[in-house]
């Protein structure tokens, strides 16, 4: 049994349909809504989204955003003996997403399976590959973070429908002898749920409820900013490492007011804060990989740097990863 999981790949996709600012003010003004770059920008930083189009599913964004993290592993899809997707937009209410990739990948029997806490579930799904890969159940994990978020959109309710975007992100976590995941730190607070939802469900053949995303946004911030700051911390004092010793931190992209904040809670210079925001909105699972890929294909993350993953959201759930890449 090997003493670590280590990230050996990443990949990350985004539709190609990409909404500036202007954009989403112009469609939205179609309906009635008033909102503005302005506003959009100063509040959240998010500068640009991106909208899967009406026929693409969670699990087609997390087939193109795996195929390259497998690519750039150097495995095959028969490789992974086990697939975990963080997704809250399922394809189906089941099978689960992880299973319909498997099957797009053509990586048949190994386990597979979604977990599901919101903009958290990429630091949950990491966890858990890294806990079953330590005591031997697997070997070598596919964790994806795919959303459809914009199909929980109110296009009515401007305070949410600026804010998140589609997208996807993967990395490839092997069993090793070398330091990869260090510590990792989870939490949740059910008391939290209401203020930030999609109260519906499915029953006897229709949506009852309300099936579209509600958000206190304040309360959200609020939250946000205290528990991303305390996960960290436990994330650090369990690897036994200082804040001045992360290379990069890579928050959950949610408001670039937040993520300002934690870094500076950490003591941590903006100019190691890997910031996606601004071009792909708030994708909840999939934004953590995102930023993550993003920051190793460009060059910026390199082997044997400290990385901070950390993530907040809707359940509520909250926590954070550290590893060494
Ligand atoms: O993955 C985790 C998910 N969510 C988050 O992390 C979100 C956390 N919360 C936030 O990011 C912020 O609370 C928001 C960006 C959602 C809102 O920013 P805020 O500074 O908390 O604004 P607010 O909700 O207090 O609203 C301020 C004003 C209100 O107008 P009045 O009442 O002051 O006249 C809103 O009606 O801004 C108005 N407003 C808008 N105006 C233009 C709200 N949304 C918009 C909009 N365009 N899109």
């Amino acid at each position: 049994m090997k003493a670590y999981s280590r990230i050996i790949g990443s990949g990350s996709y985004l539709p190609p349909r990409r909404l500036s600012n202007s954009d989403l003010v112009a469609e939205l003004a179609g309906n009635g809504v008033a909102t503005s770059d302005a506003w959009i920008v100063e509040r959240t930083g998010i500068r640009a989204r991106h909208f899967a189009a009406a026929d693409v599913c969670s699990s087609d964004l997390a087939l193109e955003a795996a195929r390259l993290a497998l690519q750039a592993a150097g495995v095959l899809p028969r490789d992974i003996d086990l697939i975990i997707v963080a997704t809250s937009t399922p394809d189906m209410v089941f099978p689960s997403t992880a299973c319909i990739l498997q099957n797009k990948l053509g990586a048949h029997g190994c386990a597979a399976f979604d977990v599901q806490a919101v903009c958290s579930g990429f630091i949950y799904a990491l966890t858990v590959a890294d806990a079953m890969i330590k005591t031997g159940a697997a070997k070598r994990a596919l964790v994806v973070g795919a959303e459809v978020f914009s199909r929980l959109l109110d296009f009515k309710d401007r305070g949410t429908c600026v804010l998140f975007g589609d997208g996807a992100g993967a990395v490839v976590l092997e069993a090793s002898d070398q330091p990869g995941i260090l510590a990792s730190d989870l939490h949740a607070d059910g008391k939290h749920a209401a203020i930030l939802c999609v109260p519906g469900q499915l029953s006897g053949g229709k949506a009852l409820g309300d099936p579209l995303l509600r958000m206190d946004g304040r309360a959200v911030f609020k939250l946000a900013v205290g528990v991303l700051d305390a996960a960290a911390r436990a994330t650090l004092a369990k690897a036994g490492k200082l804040a001045c010793e992360i290379d990069w931190l890579i928050p959950h992209q949610a408001n670039l007011r937040i993520m300002h904040s934690a870094a500076s809670k950490l003591g941590i210079p903006m100019d190691k804060v890997i910031v996606t925001v601004d071009q792909h909105g708030n994708t909840s699972a999939a934004s953590i990989p995102l930023a993550l890929d993003t920051a190793i294909r460009s060059g910026r993350a390199k082997p044997g740097q400290l990385l901070m993953l950390e993530g907040v959201g809707g359940g509520f759930t909250w926590g954070a990863v550290l590893l060494q890449l």
